[in-house]
């Protein structure tokens, strides 16, 4: 079996509000990635994280749009790890799991489709585009270094994983107390090789409010979806 995992719980602080249910396009944000995911022949269920408080507002949503592949809609926590547990706990030990932000609207339901071809196939699958500026570490509004930009990435989602490693890379992290910001950071630390599809430019994450001015340009300029 393939499952979406699509997590959109969260403060949204940098948002400044619960940025999942802010409206684009018509629909709040996070129902476009369960749009794209229904839409996708490679997946059967879809499981959606959200805050506790929301849970009855998506149930409401899927239900009114005839979306049939959402199976549970569960509550998330406070880190994004403490959602990607709350989600992983409802999944079984086999098959194979697309992992999405619930704050990237643009993605493609081919781009689902390919990613898990690629993880029956190969193993571990993520999105990625080539870091394009310069990179530079600063600290205290001090430049420190420059970071040379070879071989670096911005990683995106869907990512793909086998569910037996990435239940074992997220479970056995937490002794340890890491956090990643995505999933391919768990696994990555398993040692276990993760293959890179090329990401989009406008498979953008809404992080700040102007990132939702720019998804409805691209969506009234036909850019996006
Ligand atoms: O905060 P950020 O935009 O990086 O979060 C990425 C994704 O993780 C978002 O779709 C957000 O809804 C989700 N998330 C979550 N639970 C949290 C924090 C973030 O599901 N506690």
């Amino acid at each position: 079996m393939r499952f979406g995992l699509i997590l959109a719980a969260g403060r949204g602080e940098r948002f400044g509000a619960p940025k999942q249910q802010a409206i684009l396009g018509g629909h709040p944000l996070a129902l476009w990635s369960i749009l794209a995911f229904e839409q996708s022949s490679a997946v059967d269920l879809i499981v959606m994280v959200v805050d506790a408080g929301n849970v009855e507002f998506f149930e409401h949503q899927i239900r009114m749009r005839g979306i049939e592949k959402v199976e549970a809609v569960v509550p998330g926590g406070k880190e994004r790890i403490d959602s990607l547990k709350a989600g992983l706990k409802v999944l079984p030990d086999e098959g194979y799991v697309a992992v999405q932000d619930g704050a990237r609207p643009f993605v493609k339901a081919e781009e689902v489709t390919a990613g898990f071809r690629l993880v029956e196939k190969k193993g571990p699958v993520i999105y990625a585009l080539p870091v394009t500026d310069t990179i530079k570490r600063v600290e205290q509004k001090v430049l420190k270094e420059t970071i040379s930009r070879d071989g670096l990435y911005r990683a995106q989602t869907p990512q793909f994983f086998p569910l037996e490693v990435l239940k074992e890379a997220v479970l056995s992290s937490g002794d340890e107390g890491f956090a990643g910001t995505d999933e391919a950071s768990y696994v990555e630390r398993m040692g276990v090789d993760i293959h890179v599809l090329p990401g989009r430019e406008e498979n953008i994450k809404i992080t700040f409010p102007q990132d939702l001015e720019l998804a409805e340009k691209l969506l009234a300029s036909g850019t996006c979806p």
